[in-house]
C-alpha cells in the first residue's frame, strides 16, 4: 500500500524518462515537497519569492523558519519581476524560490544568472507546470530543483500528491532520506526526516492518467482556443500571454479584467448559472500579516482583477458559450 512500492517507483521512473531528468521523488503533496527541499538544503534567513502565487509557496518558507522576501511581479507574465531581485539580496539571503505562475515559465535565464552571481539556490514552485517545456526541454530541468503538485485540481494528478525533480544526486539524496523519516537503510538515520511518502493508491491514480496526458492537453487546448475566439476582441478583459519558446500545458485559463467590480459582477452572473470560477490567486500574499508584509503594487492590483475561467476536458462548446456570453453581457453594459 505504501513505503515506496512498485507503483510509486514505476511512476518515478516514467516521469524521469518523460522529462529527461535524472531524479524524480514522488511525495505526499507539493507543500511537503517544498518544505522538504528548504529543510534538506538547510536554508536559513531570507528567501526571495513572489507574492503572486498560492499560499503554500510562502507558508512553506515561514513554516521552515525562514523569512519570505516578496518581490513584485512582472505585469505581463505575472511571474517575479527579475529586474527587482538583485536589490533585495543581502548577506542573509539563502535562495530564490519562485513560481511558474499558471505554468507560464519565469524568466529562467536571468534567474539562473542571478543565482550564480550570488551563490543562491534556485528553487521553482512548478506546481502548475506539469508537461511544460521551454526551449525544447522540460521546465523542471531549470534551476536546482523543481516541485510539482499532483493535487486533484491539477492537469496530471494523484488525488493528493506531488514530486520533486532535480538533476543533482546530492540534492536528491538529501530529500530522499528526509522524505522517509530520515531513514538511511533500515536501522540507520542520516537526518531529521518526516513522512512525506506518496502511497501506492496515489501512484496508481497517477499511472492510470499518464497514458491519457496528450489527449487531456489537446482537449484543453481545443476548449482554450474556443474561449479565446470569444474573448479576443472584447474590451475590458485580457488573456494572460504565455512566454515565447514555451510549450504550455493549458492548465488554467487566467483572465484579467480592467476593474475588480467587473470581475465580481461576472462571478455573480456565472454563479447564477451554477458556474463557479476561482479568484486565483487572491489575495496577494504580501498583504497577509503572518507572511512578512511589504508593498507590491503590481501583484496587489492584478490579484484583485484576475480569475481563472472553468476549463476541463468534459466541457462542451455550449458551456463555453454560456460563460463567454455572461462575460460579454457584463462588459457591454
Ligand atoms: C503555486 C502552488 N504551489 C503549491 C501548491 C501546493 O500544492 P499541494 O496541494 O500539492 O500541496 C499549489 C496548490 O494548488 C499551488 O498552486
Amino acid at each position: 500500500m505504501t513505503n515506496r512500492g512498485e507503483l510509486a517507483l514505476s511512476l518515478e521512473n516514467q516521469l524521469e524518462k518523460m522529462f529527461d531528468l535524472k531524479h524524480c521523488l514522488v511525495v505526499a503533496n507539493a507543500t511537503l515537497g517544498i518544505q522538504l527541499v528548504i529543510k534538506s538544503l538547510n536554508l536559513k534567513g531570507q528567501i526571495i519569492t513572489t507574492p503572486f502565487t498560492y499560499i503554500a509557496t510562502a507558508s512553506s518558507i515561514v513554516w521552515e523558519s525562514c523569512t519570505p522576501v516578496f518581490i513584485d511581479i512582472d505585469p505581463i507574465s505575472l511571474c517575479i519581476d527579475v529586474t527587482k531581485i538583485r536589490k533585495a539580496i543581502n548577506s542573509s539571503t539563502s535562495a530564490i524560490l519562485v513560481t511558474h505562475v499558471f505554468g507560464n515559465p519565469c524568466d529562467v535565464d536571468e534567474i539562473e544568472i542571478i543565482g550564480k552571481e550570488f551563490g543562491l539556490y534556485v528553487i521553482y514552485d512548478a506546481a502548475h507546470a506539469f508537461g511544460v517545456n521551454l526551449n525544447g526541454r522540460s521546465i523542471f530541468s531549470y534551476g536546482d530543483v523543481s516541485i510539482c503538485s499532483f493535487h486533484a485540481t491539477k492537469l496530471f494528478h494523484t488525488g493528493e500528491g506531488g514530486a520533486i525533480f532535480c538533476n543533482s544526486k546530492e540534492i536528491y539524496d538529501k530529500v530522499y532520506d528526509a522524505h522517509n523519516f530520515g531513514h538511511h537503510g533500515y536501522e540507520d538515520f542520516s537526518c531529521l526526516g518526516i513522512n512525506g511518502k506518496m502511497s501506492e493508491l496515489q501512484a496508481a491514480m497517477g499511472l492510470s492518467i499518464l497514458p491519457y496526458l496528450n489527449d487531456i492537453i489537446n482537449k484543453r487546448k481545443e476548449i482554450y482556443d474556443y474561449y479565446f475566439e470569444h474573448l479576443a476582441n472584447i474590451n475590458g478583459i485580457s488573456v494572460v500571454p504565455i512566454r515565447n519558446r514555451a510549450d504550455w500545458n493549458y492548465c488554467y485559463l487566467p483572465v484579467v479584467l480592467d476593474r475588480e467590480d467587473l470581475l465580481l459582477e461576472i462571478i455573480k452572473g456565472c454563479n447564477n448559472h451554477n458556474i463557479f470560477q476561482a479568484r486565483y490567486f487572491y489575495p496577494s500574499l504580501n498583504t497577509l500579516n503572518f507572511l512578512n508584509p511589504v508593498e507590491c503594487q503590481v501583484s496587489e492590483d492584478v490579484a484583485k482583477r484576475i480569475m481563472c475561467l472553468p476549463l476541463h476536458t468534459y466541457m462542451t462548446s455550449l458551456d463555453v458559450d454560456l460563460i463567454a456570453n455572461t462575460i460579454k453581457a457584463t462588459l457591454n453594459k
